[in-house]
């Protein structure tokens, strides 16, 4: 498998996110990688034209770039809008697209958001998006997630992966969806969840639970939110806080226990009416505020068969990606109703056995990270209050302070000192340098 790399961080070879695509190469001694460093510049057409000739011709296009001031660097910008205004993009159709950052996480989604609304535009396959912490590359976590992020992006090569669930995809089909059973085959003995409101449904979505239910090769249970008369969502009073129980006391937490909370993999399914899912998957939703937010200790994974728009429904989108990475729950993708939905169903079922083989973990980005952070600080201060959650947080091991990096920093402060009077030129090289070191260790060369 021939994997074309082009590097867009301005370091170049000195490029943190360079070397965690070296430690990529180190670890997958079966694929091949070729790389490609973009220099500060813009290309001319014969270079542009060289570079796309290349690009289609690989089995993988992966972009490797760090986040710069909530987006992509300069010269990355540059080469996309050279690359989408050029007449020969067309040669890049299907090609499959993966992109790799290092970061902070601070926004790095909106860098994500930005190359993959370029690789739509181009009609690229766009495989896994990873995210890695600058430092990731430093612990056996973070070089885990790195491999797992790689093993993905290699199966779905193999399995013909077509990202039709994207869900920005325009066209709403006006048909119903229709769908028409196949003799049903052996079910595996692992249980699939879907979730949905019979009472207010539509035929399409119906129709693509039936299919989902047929072709996943895997026992599927169905969850009817309709059979059961749930007060009202949370009423805000806070006594779980106090008792674990909910005051409303309408059997919503003996439901949750006996059907929901121990299924591996969960699937929403919803119409997408009035600018938001179904309103029961509201009232799950703030009635799980008694679950210390339910946030996953397990390995689950979650995905959504959904009709009507989420590319008119931003807000949506953002939600659910967010309810996902910050519950730390593994995100299956979203099937739509339009003129793939079967191919996307399909893919889907492919996810779902992906997940179910490999139990990967959940990836981070910004969502995850920064709502933890939040609401950890949040939890932390209020702790006398919020105790449940407090001690939810400190049982798992979620809070990350206090920050122990004292001899790290100590490190940092005299190598400071050593090259303050050193000529500019220096100072850059050596400061690189020092921050290099840790990650050149990592791939030994
Ligand atoms: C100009 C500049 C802007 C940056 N902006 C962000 C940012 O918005 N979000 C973030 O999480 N990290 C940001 N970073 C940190 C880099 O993304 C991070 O250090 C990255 O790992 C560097 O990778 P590289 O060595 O491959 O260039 C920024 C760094 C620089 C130099």
């Amino acid at each position: 498998m021939n994997i074309f790399v082009i590097n867009a961080s301005p370091k170049k070879e000195s490029s943190i996110t360079f070397h965690h695509v070296l430690f990529l190469q180190k670890h997958f001694k079966n694929l091949h990688f070729e790389y490609y460093h973009l220099r500060k510049e813009a290309l001319n057409e014969n270079e542009i034209e060289e570079l796309i000739n290349q690009m289609a011709v690989n089995d993988l296009v992966l972009f490797a770039y760090p986040v710069y001031t909530m987006s992509v660097p300069y010269g990355l910008m540059q080469l996309m809008g050279q690359l989408l205004s050029h007449t020969s993009r067309y040669k890049l159709i299907h090609v499959n697209v993966s992109q790799i950052s290092t970061s902070k996480f601070l926004f790095d989604n909106l860098a994500h958001e930005y190359m993959a609304a370029c690789f739509r535009d181009m009609d690229m396959t766009l495989l896994n998006t990873h995210s890695a912490e600058r430092e990731d590359l430093l612990s056996n976590q973070g070089k885990k997630h790195l491999i797992a992020y790689m093993d993905e992006v290699v199966y779905q090569i193999k399995t013909q992966y077509k990202k039709t669930h994207d869900p920005y995809i325009r066209e709403v089909n006006q048909n119903p969806f229709a769908y028409e059973i196949l003799p049903e085959k052996h079910k595996e003995p692992e249980d699939i969840l879907v979730i949905y409101n019979a009472e207010d449904y539509s035929e399409s979505l119906k129709n693509m639970i039936a299919a989902f239910e047929n072709i996943c090769r895997y026992r599927v249970h169905l969850l009817d939110l309709s059979n059961h008369s749930f007060k009202s969502g949370c009423s805000g009073c806070m006594v779980c806080q106090l008792t674990h129980k909910c005051t409303l006391n309408d059997g919503f937490e003996a439901m949750y226990q006996e059907k929901i909370a121990n299924s591996k993999v969960v699937l929403i399914a919803s119409d997408i009416r009035y600018h938001h899912l179904d309103k029961v998957f509201k009232l799950l939703d703030e009635r799980l505020f008694l679950k210390s937010h339910y946030i996953e200790t397990k390995r689950k994974a979650m995905g959504y068969l959904l009709t009507g728009s989420l590319d008119q429904n931003q807000h949506l989108l953002m939600a659910l990606k967010a309810h996902t990475s910050f519950r730390n729950i593994y995100n299956l993708g979203y099937v739509l109703h339009n003129e793939h939905t079967l191919n996307a169903i399909e893919n889907l079922c492919d996810q779902v056995t992906y997940f179910i083989k490999k139990t990967p973990e959940a990836p981070q980005d910004f969502y995850g990270v920064a709502g933890m952070k939040l609401y950890e600080d949040i939890v932390y201060r209020n702790r006398g209050f919020l105790r449940t959650e407090h001690r939810f947080l400190k049982k798992n091991k979620f809070y990350d302070f206090p920050k122990k990096s004292f001899f790290k920093q100590q490190a940092m402060k005299i190598m400071m000192k050593s090259i303050l009077h050193k000529p500019e030129a220096e100072q850059g090289r050596m400061l690189n340098e020092f921050l290099l070191q840790p990650y050149k260790k990592e791939i030994d060369y």
